[in-house]
């Protein structure tokens, strides 16, 4: 699938092959209203078709893990959420490098993309990688997983979707455990685990490894989705 459409690519019909800031430029997503919901066909420039799965990272940092998971599932669109100027740049230049078509980067604030940019019910997966622990007391409520957050993806997301979240915070992963049990629209999805639901490791991850500091998964889903992965063959699958 041609995710990005040679329309949303003008070097693709240039005569003179554009520099990588400027390819990079055209991995931005800047929606014309940014009070409207997204449409991912518009998006990711498939004027045909809305991409059959997507998925969302919410504070992508520098994107290797979403270049990583954009390279090996290429019918995949991936939309990178990140506030810091730099790091989108960094995001968007190693995805003109890699000419991984099938992702687009979104400045923005994680909690205001999730709640009113995400169109209901269209998102395959929300992964949430080494969110910032905000490890004072003090400062608990800049944390971006809340129950509320969760419940704003939880709407996002399609029945048999889900969202997979790591950290190497033993107290911010308590508070992540009891914001998703406090989630009437969640469930945890125990029998997911991070091998065979993300398998590629982020950059943050790669220096906490390096560190020895554990690394904790916690994986949700719909709490519909039970019942219809009961009925849906194959539904239960958690791999692209
Ligand atoms: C610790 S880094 C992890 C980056 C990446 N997920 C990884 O694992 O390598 C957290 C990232 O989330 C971004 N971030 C923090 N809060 C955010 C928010 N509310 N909205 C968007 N991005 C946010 C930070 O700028 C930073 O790039």
């Amino acid at each position: 699938m041609n995710l990005l459409s040679s329309r949303t690519r003008p070097h693709v019909n240039n005569s003179r092959p554009l520099a990588l800031s400027e390819r990079a430029e055209t991995f931005f997503h800047r929606p014309r209203s940014w009070i409207a919901r997204l449409d991912w066909a518009t998006v990711f420039g498939s004027a045909a078709a809305i991409p059959a799965r997507v998925e969302v990272d919410l504070g992508a940092g520098d994107g290797g893990f979403v270049a990583e998971r954009a390279r090996r599932h290429p019918a995949c669109a991936f939309l990178a959420v990140e506030r810091l100027l730099g790091r989108t740049r960094k995001i968007a230049r190693r995805a003109a490098r890699l000419d991984l078509a099938n992702v687009r980067v979104l400045r923005i604030e994680a909690s205001y993309a999730v709640e009113r940019l995400l169109p209901p019910h269209s998102v395959d997966a929300i992964t949430v990688l080494f969110p910032d622990p905000w490890p004072k007391r003090r400062h608990h409520k800049n944390r971006l997983l809340q129950t509320s957050l969760l419940d704003a993806c939880a709407r996002a997301l399609k029945p048999n979707g889900w969202i997979a979240i790591k950290t190497d915070d033993s107290a911010y992963f308590a508070h992540i455990r009891a914001a998703a049990a406090a989630s009437p629209l969640l469930q945890l999805w125990n029998d997911a685990t991070a091998e065979t639901l993300l398998p590629e490791i982020t950059d943050f991850e790669r220096d906490f490894l390096k560190e020895g500091r554990p690394i904790h998964f916690l994986a949700l889903r719909p709490r519909e989705r039970a019942a219809c992965a009961a009925s849906v063959p194959g539904a239960s699958s958690p791999r692209c």
